[in-house]
């Protein structure tokens, strides 16, 4: 989608077709813009009219979708590594999260817990008790999160190349033979996921994970990426290649397509197969799904992380207005590989990593084979903590996060918005992307630059505090900042509440963690939400949802919606930094 904001007015164009698209934007300054779809099949075009930016979105995804849920844990810190190799090390990793009592819910295990790379197997050379192991994380509240590529082995010895080449489900050359392409298990063949009853297979073999407790699925590799084929499609070839020279043929309908027709839809189809293969298997739970690859309208499906970043301060600040976009396009759940993937971190980049990481919606620490390790601890003692109080940070602003999820289901504004979301008319507001909106109560401005300890942040009018210390700021003008490497770099909106929640260790220890509503100004409101964060109960109404006021030194909470009947836990406010305890709370 193209979406165009002109002084505070947006407009958004769709062009819905899973082909290859060339979109021009007046690169060569001649005043005219041109698109080329490079496709045989039938497109539709969407018009969203002149209207402000939170109407466009609403519209835009009314019409693709808006995420469901995510389970609670998926919210958490995760921890990622190319890779955890074995159960000793996976073991020794969650121990060291609990010892150092830095907060986490998910240990993600990338290809190397697979048997020969080949899809639906474990090595149990190197995970002999994979299932214990995966419980035994569970018993001390962390979820093991697993990495589900699409290559096959072209290999008669693996079953699922078997039970494949029976159902005829892979994508095959314009000759009709199989295609094959090398992936991770070498000579591999993709599933054909435009066809719904190779969804359905693929959906029922994660019975294989999920029948030893994994907890979510990771999909990659899903564009589908070939090695030696980086480009498959070169932008400036002007038409769509014959059907014998477009990598394999799809199965579209009852027709046979070249793949670039539909390529874009290739990874959407394979996360939906996923998530519908869960749903299956879960009926009432919530699921989660993380995908590279996806198409309008992923996010009913997938968070989306945006694949493999460098351990670069550039790419750190350029994930902002990356994120900001995909956040437009709908999806709301949205992260990129905190420390970065290629490359080796050090102790300055993951430490000014993590204060922006964890204000992604997805927050995972991810890093490649090669470089150097990059957990929480990996830089000495002075990282390690402020890390670690970063992550609080993350865990207590959870009821915040959960709120805001709420919101993008009913609204479809996302979790991440450009400061011209709430503030169209402001002319510098419109030109910053190094900075954003969490929702409409945070402003968050990072440093992005090596050897910085201060930067320039612009507030839009009115007044702000700043999250760490509550120091009063006043907005429509830039402030010049100073950041610690332990310091959250957060602005609240006067005039907000923000239920805080913790201090825990993982989201199994939130439900009954104290609340404190803070609230920021001499007059605030806020919404506070409440339900099991794990099943579908809340699309039955099993939920409750408080409006918030603090007034005239008086704080009040409004009951609109009670459906859902949560533990005990106390709950205070905290204005003017006075708390007071909330007795007659009622659950
Ligand atoms: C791809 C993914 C990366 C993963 C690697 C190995 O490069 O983007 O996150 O670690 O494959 O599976």
């Amino acid at each position: 989608m193209l979406l165009v904001l002109n002084h505070g007015k947006a407009y958004g164009l769709f062009l819905d077709s899973p082909a290859a698209q060339v979109w021009d934007l007046d690169s060569e300054r001649k005043g005219s813009a041109s698109v080329q779809l490079l496709s045989r099949r039938g497109f539709s075009f969407y018009w969203f009219e002149y209207s402000s930016l939170p109407e466009v979105v609403a519209a835009f995804t009314t019409l693709t979708g808006r995420c469901p849920l995510p389970p609670r844990w998926s919210l958490g810190h995760q921890q990622s590594r190319w890779s955890y190799p074995t159960e000793t090390i996976v073991r020794n990793l969650a121990g060291e999260f609990r010892k150092r009592r830095i907060p986490c819910d998910t240990i993600v295990l990338d290809i190397d817990y697979m048997d020969d790379y080949r899809v639906f197997t474990v090595s149990r050379q190197r995970f002999p008790l994979f299932e214990d192991m995966v419980s035994d994380l569970a018993k001390n509240g962390f979820h093991t999160v697993t990495i589900v590529d699409p290559g096959v082995k072209r290999s008669a010895r693996d079953g699922v190349f078997r039970e494949g080449q029976k159902l005829k489900a892979f994508c095959c050359n314009a000759d009709g033979s199989l295609f094959v392409g090398q992936v991770w298990p070498g000579a591999s063949c993709l599933p054909d996921f435009m066809r719904p009853d190779i969804r359905d297979w693929w959906g029922d073999k994660l019975e294989f994970l999920l029948s030893r407790g994994v907890a979510g699925i990771w999909n990659d590799m899903n564009e589908p990426a070939l090695f030696g084929n980086q480009r498959p499609l070169d932008p400036k070839c002007g038409e769509l290649p014959k059907n014998n020279r477009q990598l394999f043929l799809q199965q579209v309908d009852q027709e046979r397509v070249g793949h670039f027709e539909v390529r874009n839809a290739y990874g959407q189809q394979m996360t939906r197969a996923t998530y519908e293969g869960m749903s299956r298997a879960r009926p009432d739970q919530r699921q989660f799904v993380l995908t590279r690859s996806g198409y309008a309208g992923i996010q009913r499906y997938a968070a989306v992380w945006l694949g493999d970043n460098i351990s670069w301060f550039e790419h750190l600040r350029v994930s902002i207005p990356m994120l900001l976009n995909v956040s437009l396009s709908g999806v709301a759940f949205c992260g990129v590989d905190i420390g970065g993937f290629g490359g080796s971190t050090d102790a300055e980049l993951l430490a000014r990593w993590y204060q922006l990481g964890i204000f992604y919606p997805f927050c995972r620490n991810h890093c490649a084979l090669d470089g150097r390790p990059q957990e929480p601890w990996a830089f000495g003692s002075e990282t390690e903590a402020a890390i670690l109080r970063l992550l609080q940070v993350r865990y207590q602003l959870l009821p915040y996060f959960e709120r805001l999820f709420v919101e993008h289901r009913e609204t479809g504004a996302p979790l991440m918005r450009p400061l011209a979301w709430h503030h169209p008319e402001d002319q510098t507001a419109a030109q910053v992307d190094d900075q954003f909106m969490l929702g409409p109560d945070l402003l968050i401005a990072p440093i992005v630059q090596r050897g910085r300890t201060r930067r320039a942040v612009y507030l839009p009018k009115g007044d702000w505090f700043r999250f760490d210390n509550d120091t009063m700021f006043v907005g429509g003008r830039f402030h010049d900042v100073e950041y610690d490497l332990a310091s959250a770099p957060a602005f609240v909106r006067s005039g907000a509440i923000l239920p805080l929640a913790g201090p825990v260790q993982h989201t199994g220890e939130l439900e009954r963690a104290p609340v404190v509503f803070r609230c920021f100004g001499k007059r605030a409101e806020g919404r506070y939400w409440q339900d099991d964060g794990a099943s579908l109960g809340y699309q039955r109404g099993e939920y409750n949802n408080w409006l918030l006021k603090f007034e005239r030194g008086r704080f009040e909470a409004r009951c609109t919606h009670q459906g859902y009947n949560a533990p005990n836990r106390k709950y205070s406010y905290d204005a003017n930094g006075q708390r007071v305890r909330l007795k007659n709370w009622p659950h």
